[in-house]
């Protein structure tokens, strides 16, 4: 059983710069709910009961997010909004929650190994903290089964634009059943010439303790940072790695234009707003090209 979840959200976010300049880039709102909320759902969907979240400077409101606040929940119930003090309370006992401060903006592959004592010789998940996956099925369980079939190491992968690959880390994997590979190498932004499939490695994965072995190997990549694919590709040489091509559809938040995206699709599907919204966007888009710039 798979109980523990690290989600790094130390990461400056410079591409979403003003805006997070004093905030957390996880903490970014989607419709109403910032966007590590939806991460910790999702874990906690799959049965994880302990995260550890890895932060770093002018991340404080993410603690005071998954914390109770008294005074806001004393005014609710004064008012008799109980519907939302629930949703309030309920946001705060999600899942045990705890944190790590990334002394230095090292990289993925170093935020990471400030959960070594949190994970204690067992597998976890990892969720990128400014990446959302929305679908039938729950990413994070998809990976979970995975491993309990094959006992390796998964990697959550999407299919991408073969324009696109030279942005992502790329398997090169045989397919064992549908939607499964096993991977024989992971290659770093390759030319679409060089790029061995269109399977990109896409902010979900379930990691073995033995990573920590590989993640001391490493050597620090491109700005010094630690990059978690290298101590993954001395994983999949020593014990083999499995890439799991998940069935949700991932949003990442941590640039403009996906943050954009991410709000308009992710509104269009609330029970509550979706349909007002579509009616909208239908409007809106008839007349989008006559709209004064
Ligand atoms: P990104 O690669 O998007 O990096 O991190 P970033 O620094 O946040 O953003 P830019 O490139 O400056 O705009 C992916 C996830 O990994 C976390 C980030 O917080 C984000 O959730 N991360 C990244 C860390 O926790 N530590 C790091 O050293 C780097």
């Amino acid at each position: 059983m798979i109980k523990k979840a690290v989600i790094p959200a130390a990461g400056f976010g410079t591409r979403f710069l003003p805006a997070t300049k004093a905030q957390a880039k996880e903490m970014l709102t989607v419709v109403d709910k910032p966007t590590i909320q939806y991460v910790i759902e999702e874990a906690v969907e799959a049965g994880i009961e302990q995260i550890l979240i890895v932060t770093g400077k002018n991340k404080q409101s993410i603690e005071n997010h998954f914390d109770r606040s008294f005074e806001i929940e004393t005014e609710l119930l004064k008012k008799g909004k109980t519907a939302v003090y629930d949703e309030m309370v309920k946001i705060s006992n999600m899942a045990e929650i705890f944190y790590v401060r990334q002394k230095e903006l090292n990289g993925l592959g170093d935020a990471i190994r400030y959960a070594k004592h949190f994970v204690n010789d067992e597998p976890f998940v990892v969720l990128l903290g400014d990446t959302i996956v929305s679908g039938k099925n729950c990413c994070t369980k998809e990976l979970i089964e995975t491993y309990e079939k094959y006992y390796k190491a998964v990697i959550g992968v999407e299919e991408v634009k073969k324009e696109n690959v030279h942005l992502y880390g790329i398997i090169d994997g045989d397919k064992v059943e549908d939607n499964t590979y096993k991977i024989n190498s992971l290659v770093e932004k390759p030319s679409v010439e060089e790029a061995p499939s269109n399977l990109a490695i896409a902010g979900r994965y379930l990691l073995t303790p033995n990573i920590f072995e590989y993640l001391e190997k490493i050597k620090p990549g491109k700005n010094g940072e630690y990059q978690l694919t290298d101590a993954l590709k001395l994983l999949c040489d020593d014990k083999g790695l499995i890439a799991k091509k998940y069935n949700g559809k991932r949003y990442d938040i941590g640039n403009k234009l996906g943050y954009l995206i991410t709000t308009i699709e992710l509104a269009v599907k609330r029970k509550d707003l979706g349909d007002d919204f579509k009616n909208y966007l239908k409007d809106f888009v008839k007349n989008i090209d006559n709209i004064d710039i």
